[in-house]
């Protein structure tokens, strides 16, 4: 049995497949075919934070593969009532054939995991974003790469982090690493990311800049995030003021290679970290980014249950 749990968990032979998969089962949905390997299977959803694309995503995606789920969240259920978390997890693992996790600690998920008795995927904690990353890098495939070796065009692009060291960005450093491409971070100070906890030995993968327009130097794909992730609120005006030379403009994106795309999770604060030129503007693929998220997952969902087909 196999978790996702961060980008780290799978192999390179692993995101060949799903990225593979994953241009089957996006044409599948585009051409109205019928894809339903997961007939009688249950995915229990686990809120504790706000969503909109991951909830819609990985619900409309399991009914999508003929299957059902179950949407929970801390105020509706006894995980906001202090019921331990290993016996949480054996209880709904003992009902459903899979679990999406979205909370707070990746100590938490990791916990449910291990007494779970099914695959347990992160829908998001404060480290990691592990399914947003799998959307981004197919999103940049489908635009500069060739689905029959997905894994190609990444070798030796430079991907260009703009704000916050939080969860996406220690994601992309996970997938670098793995994938052979190189970040380029620029982070106010006090914000930086600590690559120990994408685990991280060296400094092959990514390289640090004070500043983000030198960050965004030779970029093929730029991208940022909002300046206050969820849980975090009280920082919130004082993060403002941190964040201010943080915003991606017009002018960072004119350093980046001519053909870069611009990317972001969403949701987004134009006129925060993103002027509306930019995230609305021809560079960006924002809508196919949040798109992906149902593809790539439905190619996960069907891998974590029924393995490579
Ligand atoms: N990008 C993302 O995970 O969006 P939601 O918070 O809406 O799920
Ligand atoms: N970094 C953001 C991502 C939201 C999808 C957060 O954790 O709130």
């Amino acid at each position: 049995m196999k978790h996702f749990l961060q980008f780290s968990d799978f192999t390179l032979d692993e995101y060949d497949y799903l990225f593979k998969r994953t241009a089957l089962i996006k044409h599948k949905f585009k051409s109205y075919e019928r894809h339903q390997p997961l007939v009688d299977r249950t995915l229990a959803m686990i809120f504790e934070k706000a969503s909109t694309r991951t909830r819609v995503s990985f619900e409309a995606g399991m009914y999508q593969l003929g299957g059902s789920v179950v949407h929970l969240t801390t105020g509706d259920s006894q995980l906001g009532r202090a019921e331990p978390i290993e016996d949480s997890a054996r209880v709904i693992s003992r009902m459903v054939d899979l679990v999406m996790i979205r909370t707070y600690g990746q100590d938490k998920i990791n916990k449910f995991a291990a007494h779970s008795r099914v695959p347990v995927i992160n829908g998001l904690t404060n480290e990691f974003h592990p399914c947003q990353i799998l959307a981004d890098l197919f999103t940049f495939i489908e635009h500069r790469g060739d689905s029959k070796n997905p894994l190609e065009c990444l070798k030796g692009k430079v991907v260009t982090w703009v704000g916050d060291g939080n969860n996406m960005a220690n994601t992309w450093l996970q997938a670098a690493d793995l994938l052979g491409f190189t970040v380029h971070i620029s982070t106010p100070r006090g914000y930086e990311v600590d690559h120990s906890i994408a685990g991280l030995t060296t400094n092959h993968s990514f390289k640090v800049f004070d500043d983000p327009l030198e960050a965004c130097k030779g970029a093929d794909l730029v991208t940022t995030d909002v300046w206050t992730s969820m849980g975090f609120e009280a920082e919130n005006e004082t993060r403002k003021i941190a964040f201010n030379d943080w915003c991606v403009d017009q002018e960072m994106m004119s350093k980046a290679t001519p053909q870069a795309l611009f990317m972001h999770c969403l949701p987004a604060h134009r006129g925060e970290e993103v002027q509306a030129e930019v995230i609305d503007g021809p560079q960006s693929v924002v809508w196919d980014e949040a798109e992906n998220r149902l593809h790539v997952q439905k190619a996960l969902m069907e891998y974590l249950l029924l393995g490579a087909l």
